[in-house]
């Protein structure tokens, strides 16, 4: 009995010892993590609000994540669903920490309304350190001052004005008609990689002026990727590191762009047999500006490779999946000449126009803007506070806009009914900002009728001259920096037989 009564002592000691260790090796870390995130959020709530200003209102409902890293790490890792998951708990407004700073996000028209007409008194637009440099004073989207970018975006608006837009079409024409063949030709490509050289032959020769054969094309793309990929880097300036790699084949790129300069400027202008970019730009700008011109093209070139060929990509992936959509595109084409084209026949192909949109709608190529907060001021009963990053969200509100029913379905009818954002009108003054795929006020974006036609005369071109098949149809998207399939989208191409 005793044995017993001892031994019953020792083992309710034992499992007592177990459970107190068990529950500071388990529980420790996780008060530890608990108590961690917690001090993070105080800090970041109370301390580095930085103004008594609406002191009244609450920051909006999030979390941050953990010191300086902030929640960076998952949102890398979820992709599209660390915002979904947090819109659907926290609504429209919200904080979170990613890329190192505070940050609001923010979605719905009236809010992006809100946001993107309030640009040099409540926010500023906001690019990483790196990026700055590498983008150089004299990109417009780099400039702070007001005036300045007014002027300069004035400008640079005459680049893609009908005229020029119509002296673009026969290159784009030429370029996509080059590849498709190309991709006859090889049975099996990648459409991700395909698209992104697409886009960059067509950057260089319509913005740039090169005439890019084969091996200039290489030797060009190489240099580019080359800034690209080293240029969303840590900002040290010192051999080995990103931002030095990114800098020296800008340098590179502008040497390339000034060799252009210098052939263009031999020839008198009434000869001059390119439309470009760059050649407009000469014209226009005098002998002391021709460093502000090539920062220019260069600046042109990155805003509208990444976004076009995401669009292009996605294109093929959607249409890929939906082949009746493909039938109606054929059908409203019939047996029209595609190769005499001019702007004023594309309200004809209405359907195609109708795709190119909702494929901008369900992937936007770019998911959101980020703004500085230059003042605090209210969102929704919300203080949205000064020196925080806030940024609005373009796929965010595509998806839960009121607007569009079944939104995440594939739909270019839905076009049929909406209204026309194209236009800015006293009656859409707000509602246009439901489809915000070139953002809005001061800093939309410049080459967003450059973008249209390219996407146009690529679905009309591509439906009409060949047949290809997704090899995956339910590949999965990435979306950082820009959408794309994980897998690369791999395609079986082949020319269609009677494309009349
Ligand atoms: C489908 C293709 C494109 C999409 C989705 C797109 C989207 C956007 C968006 C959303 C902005 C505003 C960013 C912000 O608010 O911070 C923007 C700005 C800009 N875009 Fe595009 N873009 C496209 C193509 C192009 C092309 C082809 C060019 C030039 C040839 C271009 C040049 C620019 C420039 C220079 C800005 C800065 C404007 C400023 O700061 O005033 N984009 N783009």
């Amino acid at each position: 009995m005793l044995i017993d009564f001892i031994y019953s002592v020792y083992s309710y000691i034992f499992s007592c010892y177990v459970l107190y260790w068990g529950l500071v090796i388990v529980g420790c870390p996780a008060i530890v993590h608990v108590l961690i995130k917690f001090c993070w959020n105080y800090y970041i709530t109370l301390w580095c609000v930085t103004d008594n200003e609406l002191s009244h209102l609450p920051i909006p409902p999030g979390t941050l994540g953990y010191p300086f890293i902030g929640e960076t790490i998952e949102f890398i890792r979820k992709n599209d669903r660390f915002y979904k998951s947090r819109q659907d708990k926290y609504g429209s407004v919200y904080r979170t920490h990613v890329l190192g700073r505070p940050t609001i996000r923010v979605s719905g028209a009236h809010n992006l309304r809100k946001i993107l007409m309030s640009e040099n008194s409540y926010v500023s637009s906001q690019w990483p350190p790196s990026i700055r440099k590498v983008l150089g004073p004299y990109a417009l989207s780099m400039m702070d001052d007001i005036h300045e970018h007014k002027e300069r975006k004035r400008l640079l608006i005459n680049l893609f004005l009908p005229d020029a837009l119509n002296d673009h079409i026969p290159i784009i024409r030429k370029t996509i008609k080059h590849f498709i063949d190309e991709w006859c030709q090889k049975g099996k490509i990648l459409g991700y990689p395909q698209c992104r050289n697409l886009a960059f032959i067509m950057a260089a020769k319509c913005l740039a002026g090169f005439e890019c054969d084969n091996e200039m094309g290489n030797e060009l793309s190489t240099i580019y990727q080359s800034m690209i990929h080293n240029m969303f880097s840590l900002p040290i300036e010192l051999p080995g590191f990103g931002l030095y790699k990114a800098l020296k084949a800008k340098k590179q790129l502008i040497q390339r762009i000034s060799e252009n300069i210098q052939k263009l400027q031999n020839i008198p202008v009434d000869d001059r047999k390119g439309v470009s970019a760059l050649d407009f730009l000469l014209r226009e700008e005098d002998e002391n500006c021709r460093f502000k011109t090539c920062e220019s093209i260069v600046e042109l070139m990155f805003a509208s490779h990444d976004t076009t060929s995401s669009a292009m990509c996605s294109c093929l992936m959607f249409l890929g999946k939906y082949p009746n959509v493909i039938k109606k595109v054929r059908e409203e084409i019939g047996s029209d000449d595609l190769d005499n084209l001019t702007l004023n026949d594309f309200p004809k192909y209405k359907y195609a126009y109708n795709v190119t949109k909702e494929v901008l709608r369900m992937t936007p190529p770019v998911g959101a803007g980020y703004r500085k907060v230059l003042k605090s001021f209210q969102l929704e009963g919300y203080k949205i506070p000064k020196g925080w990053t806030v940024a609005y969200g373009i796929r965010d509100t595509h998806h839960t806009s009121p607007l569009y029913t079944n939104s995440d379905v594939f739909n270019p009818d839905r076009w049929d009914d909406l209204p026309n954002f194209d236009r800015i009108t006293p009656d859409n003054l707000e509602t246009r900002y439901n489809y915000a795929t070139f953002g809005g006020g001061p800093r939309t974006c410049i080459g967003k009728d450059f973008a249209k036609l390219v996407l146009k005369l690529f679905v009309l071109h591509v439906c009409k001259s060949c047949d290809w098949k997704l090899e995956n149809k339910d590949a999965e998207l990435y979306y950082i920096p820009v959408p794309r399939a994980v897998d690369g989208l791999p395609l079986v191409v082949q020319k269609r037989k009677n494309n009349d």
